[in-house]
């Protein structure tokens, strides 16, 4: 049985604040089941007339679907629902196109509300969809795994991928509202839960050494289901992007901070095909160390911080080391002159005076990167 209509349990609110485009992140237990309390408001003057259409996954709509129309349905929202095949392959053109002739042909109006309800594929697609449909429609995100909810449902970034690359064509398009259920983290394997781990750690190392003090105290315990660990651990992390994004809304700046890692992860993720073989927040931890290690080799960030982060990861259960991957420096180096952070045949990358330090470097030089990796991928097995 759900709540009551018009109940709502106690949850966390953060604001992004963009002036008149502000939003809530708003962070409970059980809100995918008072969803239409939280959305009914939005609707304004439309009245509950205007109908949300429901962009899911297969597997999303399994645990949470019925929830969620359910709650709609008590709050007089009139709603439909389209179901995408779940995976990374959903996120490219053809799929795009197909979305966009679901909702058009079914008579979206710009009234509708697209509401995302998934993991971090559905977000970036139904974003994407909502940014372009009738040049823009109201979009509300409800992120469904760690990652998303700490990361991709909060500050607007949306798209597909290309044959050259991940998320090579999208929008900024901020979202009216994010209602992140932690309880929908309970049916998550602990595989993505891990995953989406590392983006929370992440906030740490950018800014906040005394976030990543209490990771290393309550990171067990989260990833184990501690739900005030995890509720706190997802608020800390939106709180940290809420005040990047309200700064720094299209990365003409300190937004690239939150890509700690990625340059190196996403050269992995493209070795691997973004397969299975390496979901993208193992990326990111691998690729975060190596961001550590490659400062501490520059001389900017104490040793001590790489090992640090090193050994946290280990703690946690997530794989710190490259090396057993058989990449090869060179082929990871040309993926980033993909990347879209390359400018003039030198690549930027987030490195760290330390943890809670990280800094901009715009200018790292090709053959510094190459002798981190010559290094750290022949280093498996030494310790
Ligand atoms: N995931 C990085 C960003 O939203 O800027």
């Amino acid at each position: 049985m759900g709540p009551a209509h018009g109940t709502m349990t106690a949850f966390s609110t953060i604001v992004v604040a963009l002036g008149e485009r502000s939003y809530e992140i708003r962070i409970g237990r059980g809100l995918i089941a008072e969803a239409g309390t939280h959305l009914a408001p939005l609707l304004g003057a439309r009245g509950t007339g205007a109908e949300m259409i429901v962009v899911t996954d297969r597997n999303v709509a399994e645990h949470h679907l019925g929830g969620l129309e359910d709650s709609l349905r008590a709050s007089g929202i009139s709603s439909r629902t389209i179901i995408l095949q779940p995976g990374e392959q959903s996120k490219d053109f053809a799929h795009l196109a197909r979305l966009m002739d679901d909702l058009i042909g079914a008579g979206l109006t710009r009234d509708s509300m697209v509401v995302a309800l998934g993991g971090g594929v559905v977000g970036d697609l139904a974003g994407f969809a909502a940014a372009i449909a009738l040049r823009g429609v109201d979009l509300v995100q409800i992120p469904t795994t760690l990652l998303a909810q700490v990361d991709s449902s909060v500050g607007g970034k949306t798209g597909i991928n290309t044959a050259h690359g991940k998320n090579l064509v999208g929008a900024f398009y901020q979202p009216r509202m994010v209602l992140a259920d932690v309880t929908a983290l309970e049916t998550l394997p602990r595989r993505e839960l891990l995953a989406g781990y590392a983006e929370i750690l992440k906030y740490g190392l950018i800014g906040d050494a005394g976030f990543f003090a209490w990771l290393e105290e309550h990171g067990a315990a989260l990833i184990e289901g501690d739900a005030a660990a995890r509720m706190e651990a997802v608020a800390r992390s939106c709180r940290a992007k809420a005040q990047v994004v309200a700064a720094d809304e299209v990365e003409h700046g300190e937004r690239a901070l939150l890509n700690l890692g990625h340059t190196f992860g996403h050269a992995m993720e493209a070795e691997t095909g973004f397969s299975d073989r390496l979901l993208h927040g193992e990326a990111v931890a691998m690729g975060m160390v190596l961001a550590f290690e490659l400062s501490a080799q520059m001389g900017l960030c104490p040793e001590a911080d790489a090992k640090r982060l090193r050994a946290h990861l280990e703690a946690v259960g997530l794989a710190a080391d490259a090396a057993g991957y058989g990449f090869t420096a060179d082929a990871l180096i040309g993926h980033m002159r993909h990347d879209k952070k390359m400018r003039g045949g030198r690549i930027t990358f987030i490195l760290a005076h330390g943890i809670g330090e990280a800094v901009i470097a715009p200018d790292v030089e090709p053959a510094q990167v190459e002798r981190l990796l010559t290094r750290a991928l022949a280093a498996h097995g030494a310790g």
